[in-house]
């Protein structure tokens, strides 16, 4: 009778079934109502006293080991079986899902504005030269101009520099294309300034650029209206004030008309409900000939904004700093945008 066990213990331990479906016989086989080892004890009482205790031991071991196989292998077949059924009904979760950065949003917002006004894109290196950065553009060595922008050098060669603005492009652009020019030049900037809810020394800017036969000051303004009213809504005014750029003469800044309403209407406007946006101008004779257009045959207007600052009054973010930190409680604010 013990060997009887013994030999069912041999066979428990060499098994080792391929699918479930042999793992459930093998468990009714031994462990069932009418199993095996429910057999083996209702024989324990004919047993003599003194095989009694290894008989009991022998079933025990028996049971255990059955046991123990039958968890092992019901579990592995468990698991590889639902890995590879994919039930692609399941509503995703959507949770941990990223967002646009506010700066991409209205990146893309700007040129769709102007793409439908048909302004070409166009993009120039952020490591540049004296000349496409300062020189061309009518800012001579010892111009006090430079001064309005405190520009990265790079220390070994004082002619490479990191861009300060993006009117760079506006350079590069005019050397490769002939007018009829309109084209938009969005890019990363870089200034030496100390970091504040108002300042960075990385930001963006969208620099816009049009050349042809009798372009006005007033295409100037109907563009930059038409800018306005589409970004800010189609109620929204704006105002050009005198102001000096290097690279365009007459030059203009352009403010919008933000209200007065609230406490913090009176504190962004300092009083005068008036917002500044960008700057812009009349693109001086002199860049014209310095990147190769007749300036006796063509006019042209120009114009350049920060992205941070438009961003930062179409949702009302106070401090600039927020746009680099990557906080992802400020980030996840734009994820429905
Ligand atoms: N480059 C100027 C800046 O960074 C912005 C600017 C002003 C661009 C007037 C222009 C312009 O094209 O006409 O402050």
């Amino acid at each position: 009778m013990v060997d009887e066990v013994k030999n069912l213990l041999k066979k428990v331990e060499a098994f080792s079934p391929k699918s479930e479906k042999e793992v459930e016989e093998f468990r009714l086989y031994f462990l069932g109502k009418k199993g095996k080892i429910v057999e083996l004890f209702s024989k324990f009482k004919s047993v003599p006293n003194e095989n009694k205790k290894e008989f009991g031991q022998a079933i025990n071991a028996l049971k255990e080991n059955t046991q123990a196989k039958v968890n092992k292998y019901k579990d592995a077949f468990k698991t590889s079986e639902s890995n590879n059924t994919i039930d692609l009904t399941r509503p995703v979760n959507l949770d941990n899902l990223g967002s646009k950065h506010p700066i991409s949003l209205i990146r893309k917002e700007i040129i769709e504005i102007f793409n439908r006004i048909g302004f070409s894109i166009s993009e120039g290196p952020e490591v540049e030269d004296d000349w496409h950065n300062f020189s061309a553009l009518n800012t001579p060595q010892e111009h006090p101009a430079r001064d309005m922008q405190d520009t990265f050098f790079i220390q070994t060669n004082p002619d490479v520099l990191l861009r300060s603005h993006t009117s760079t492009v506006q350079v590069r652009h005019m050397n490769k294309k002939k007018p009829p020019i309109r084209t938009l030049s969005p890019g990363r900037v870089y200034r030496n300034e100390a970091i504040s809810a108002r300042a960075h020394c990385i930001f963006h800017q969208v620099e816009g650029l049009v050349i042809d036969k009798n372009v006005s000051f007033a295409d100037l303004k109907k563009t930059l209206l038409y800018f306005a009213q589409e970004m800010f809504g189609e109620k929204t005014k704006i105002r050009l004030r005198p102001s000096f750029f290097p690279f365009t003469e007459p030059s203009a800044e352009v403010d919008i008309y933000w209200g007065l309403k609230t406490d913090s209407d009176h504190r962004i406007t300092k009083g005068t409900g008036w917002l500044e946006v960008l700057g812009c101008g009349m693109v001086d004779p002199n860049v014209l000939e310095n990147c190769g257009i007749d300036s006796k045959k063509y006019t042209g207007f120009a114009f350049g904004m920060g992205i941070e600052r438009i961003a930062m009054l179409k949702y009302g973010i106070k401090d600039l700093r927020l746009f680099f930190e990557n906080d992802v409680r400020f980030l996840k604010q734009f994820s429905a945008v």
